[in-house]
């Protein structure tokens, strides 16, 4: 989309901090990535014509400083606020917080009006966000993610949902948000395995749609680590627009585009199955499904084996696992057929053609797939 990029590009002179505008038959928003950021919050909403009360559900672990900020943020911005920390982790994004959540509304008698504010990791984008698709059926929403996860990838696209205990994100809805806010600020205190994780979906972005992308994470691995300089901020920048381009194209994954950021993920989903949720982390199983993904791609002459090297090397330059212990190769292809037993059909296969070109293939033989797993495993 040459003209959006054209006009993207103009906007971006005048407005530094916004990576994209994504644009859904809910409407369109922008997604604000910078430094400080946060302190702007309240007056960016208003800006989106949002009126009513704010009601901004957070993570506990962001009490009680950057929370406040965020308060006072929405209140310069002349919104009432009301504040309610949650206790949240992949355990409890269930029915039961769910309730904990839409009672603390009932008792203030949120309106139809009013405005949800998520600020948190991925579970509470995911929760608060189906919270506000049904509150009152639906109002609206803002992501203030506080994860790397959370910011190239889940606040963006409307994707919300809780899980049950038969599997994940069972109970979901698409609604879209009026407004992503990013404070890179906030990672500063993220676990650096939590980094890690999410630099494996940010540089995904670069490997399947952005080789200058790519070459960025490349460059730049100790200042991104270390969040120095200008880079980190760019890069998130560039891979949130990645994410919101891809959105705006295909925003119900209905057609061939969305599918492209499943890169790495049948092997990653086989991987967290086969060795029970909890063992590795969502990006980290990704760099292992992406290597095997790799591997599949070379095997069937798609790229050279230098392409699979260097991606090999930026993904341990973000101290990503790029292989996995203790796993049977037999039992991950099964966990693949299942998962492809439970859609119907063959599985679609995002393979890399060179750096920044990622498509899909349908037509993979099972002693490539076999062999490109049994590859990545010790
Ligand atoms: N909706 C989507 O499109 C989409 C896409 C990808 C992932 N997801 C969902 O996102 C979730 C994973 O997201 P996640 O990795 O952010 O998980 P998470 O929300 O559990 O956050 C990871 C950890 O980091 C902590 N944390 C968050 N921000 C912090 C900060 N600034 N400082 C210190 N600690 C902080 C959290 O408390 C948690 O312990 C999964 O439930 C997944 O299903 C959704
Ligand atoms: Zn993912």
């Amino acid at each position: 989309m040459p003209d959006q990029n054209k006009s993207q590009k103009q906007t971006r002179k005048q407005d530094p901090d916004l990576a994209t505008i994504v644009r859904t038959t809910q409407g369109s928003y922008r997604v604000i990535v910078g430094r400080d950021v946060v302190d702007g919050l309240g007056l960016e909403l208003r800006k989106t014509g949002q009126e009513g009360r704010a009601f901004l559900i957070a993570d506990e672990v962001l009490f009680p400083g950057p929370v406040r900020r965020a308060q006072e943020a929405l209140e310069r911005g002349g919104y009432e606020t009301h504040v309610l920390a949650l206790e949240i982790g992949e355990s409890n994004k269930n029915l039961a917080t769910l309730e904990v959540v839409c009672s603390w509304l009932a008792d203030r008698r949120a309106e139809r009006g009013d405005v949800v504010v998520a600020m948190g990791g991925g579970v509470t984008g995911d929760l608060v966000g189906f919270v506000a698709a049904t509150w009152l059926r639906g109002v609206a929403v803002v992501h203030v993610p506080t994860s790397l996860t959370a910011m190239v990838d889940s606040s963006i696209g409307g994707k919300t949902g809780v899980n049950l205990p038969q599997g994940k994100n069972l109970l979901g809805a698409f609604h879209q948000p009026k407004l992503v806010l990013q404070d890179v600020g906030h990672l500063e205190t993220l676990p650096p395995r939590e980094m890690a994780a999410g630099w494996a979906e940010a540089v995904k972005h670069g490997l399947i749609l952005d080789a200058d992308l790519l070459d960025m994470f490349e460059r730049l691995a100790p200042q991104m680590i270390a969040l120095e300089g200008d880079g980190p901020v760019e890069a998130i920048r560039r891979s949130v627009a990645i994410k919101g381009e891809i959105v705006s194209a295909d925003e119900f994954e209905t057609g061939d585009r969305r599918v492209l950021l499943n890169y790495g993920h049948t092997i990653a989903h086989a991987i967290e199955t086969v060795s029970g949720y909890g063992e590795y982390l969502h990006g980290e199983a990704v760099a292992i499904g992406m290597m095997a993904a790799a591997g599949i791609a070379t095997r069937l002459g798609m790229i050279d084996s230098e392409l699979v090297e260097r991606q090999r090397r930026v993904l341990e330059s973000y101290n990503l696992p790029t292989q996995a212990s203790n796993l049977d190769a037999e039992a991950i292809i099964d966990a693949t057929k299942s998962d492809k037993k439970s859609r119907g059909g063959t599985i679609r296969w995002v393979l890399l053609e060179g750096p920044g070109q990622a498509t899909t293939r349908r037509d993979v033989p099972d002693d490539v797939v076999l062999e490109a797993v049994q590859a990545v495993l010790d």
